[in-house]
């Protein structure tokens, strides 16, 4: 399957979703982006009205909101559970809160991001960057997506036509936030684990080596005199392979994975050769380091080969760090939930590398059968699911805390329990 953001499918599941959110309760928003917000206020589904018709204001002063919620698009050739796990999950941990009588102290909101995957724009992240102020504005609106049309004229498409100034969260928005994905990896299936607790996010950086200038007749070209711009590309995706194993750091991983060689015939020499690169490692200048000897290739086979090279890098993010709170908030919770956890480090990006600039962040992993993700026969089963969402619920229940209705407490000070 695929999903790109602001195509047809992505809208139509934009509208499934804010069904689904209203129908749990939640009160609804969307941004200039697109990203949406189901909220979960304090005290009730809607906020009690004041005298005057104003929502009551929320009852524990100087304390942001707790949020959930991950993806929902899809890169080609994908499966069903990356992301969409994560946004369905907290609708049905906040579903399984309330129908426990559960009522937070402070909002919860649940949270469907814009564009995680890089597959139209090229940026990942799309939609966190820009609520983290990671990602100037008139930038993101100048991206143009693989189809040509700029990110401006696809959002205002699919209906999101505002400012994105506006999608930016205001300081203190968030307390904390909790993403629930897959972990796209096999160790927490390996060591028998049911539950994963991230503790910090790789860094990634990705980026263009585009090669150009060469070219001919496939039998009156010499091999000796020959511009092939695909040989140059072909050594860039070996150097980031031996760069990446050879890099001292902690499983760093490099990948070639977008070839577009022209022009595509049998019988001509590739006369310009477009590949992406994308390399991570938990250290940020493990990850420089690696895309630096890549770039080196890059220019040495362009000089090499009489071919002109375009380097560009697209992003290169830092790692974050899980927050010490929401990592304990998620290790009780597996632990009431009588399943076993482990710490481990995403080596995927999600959402949270960028939720970890505005908020206590942390991530709950579900294990994915082998490790297959991004791969249409990424599965995940019922009961891990269920796992990942009983662990989110009972960890939200923590950061969120418990309100506690006045005349329960004689009118008092409001308690709030973490
Ligand atoms: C997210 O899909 C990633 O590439 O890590
Ligand atoms: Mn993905
Ligand atoms: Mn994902």
């Amino acid at each position: 399957m695929q999903r790109i953001v602001y195509s047809a499918t992505d809208v139509s599941a934009r509208a499934f979703l804010i069904l689904a959110f209203r129908k749990a309760g939640l009160d609804v928003r969307a941004d200039a982006a697109g990203n949406l917000f189901g909220r979960w206020h304090p005290g009730g589904v809607f906020p009690p009205l004041t005298d005057d018709g104003e929502p009551a204001p929320v009852r524990v002063a100087g304390e942001g909101a707790v949020a959930t919620g991950s993806h929902f698009d899809a890169i080609p050739g994908s499966g069903i559970y990356d992301g969409t796990v994560g946004v369905l999950g907290a609708l049905a941990a906040v579903t399984a809160l309330r129908g426990a009588g559960y009522t937070p102290a402070v909002p919860i909101d649940v949270v469907a991001f814009t564009s995680e995957e890089p597959t139209r724009f090229g940026v990942s992240c799309l939609g966190s960057r820009l609520l983290a102020g990671a990602l100037a504005p008139a930038a993101a609106d100048a991206l143009v997506g693989t189809d040509g049309v700029t990110l401006a004229a696809a959002r205002a498409d699919a209906g999101y036509t505002g400012p994105l100034d506006d999608v930016r969260l205001p300081d203190g928005a968030y307390a904390s936030f909790l993403e629930l994905h897959i972990e796209q990896g096999a160790r927490l299936e390996s060591a028998a684990t049911p539950i994963g607790v991230v503790t910090a996010i790789a860094a990634p950086a990705a980026g263009w080596a585009n090669f150009s200038g060469g070219g001919g007749h496939a039998g009156g070209a010499p091999m000796a005199s020959r511009s092939d711009a695909a040989l140059a590309a072909a050594e860039v995706a070996l150097a980031a392979e031996a760069a990446a194993v050879a890099s001292g750091g902690d499983g760093t991983v490099a990948t070639v994975g977008v070839w577009d060689v022209s022009p595509g015939a049998v019988n001509a020499v590739p006369a310009a050769a477009n590949v992406s690169f994308d390399v991570r490692d938990p250290d940020g200048g493990v990850r420089d380091a690696v895309v630096a000897a890549v770039r080196a290739a890059a220019e040495a086979a362009a000089a090499r080969r009489g071919l002109a090279l375009d380097w560009s890098v697209v992003s290169a993010d830092p790692p974050a760090s899980s927050d010490g709170g929401v990592v304990s908030a998620v290790e009780a919770a597996a632990a009431e939930a009588g399943l076993r956890s482990m710490r481990l480090v995403s080596r995927a990006y999600h959402d949270t590398l960028f939720m970890a600039r505005v908020a206590r962040t942390g991530m709950v992993f579900v294990p994915c059968r082998g490790g297959v993700s991004h791969r249409p026969d990424e599965f995940v089963s019922e009961a891990h699911l269920r796992g990942g969402v009983e662990v989110l619920a009972r960890s939200l229940a923590k950061l969120a805390g418990r309100y506690v209705a006045p005349a329960e407490v004689g009118g008092g000070e409001v308690e709030k329990e973490l």
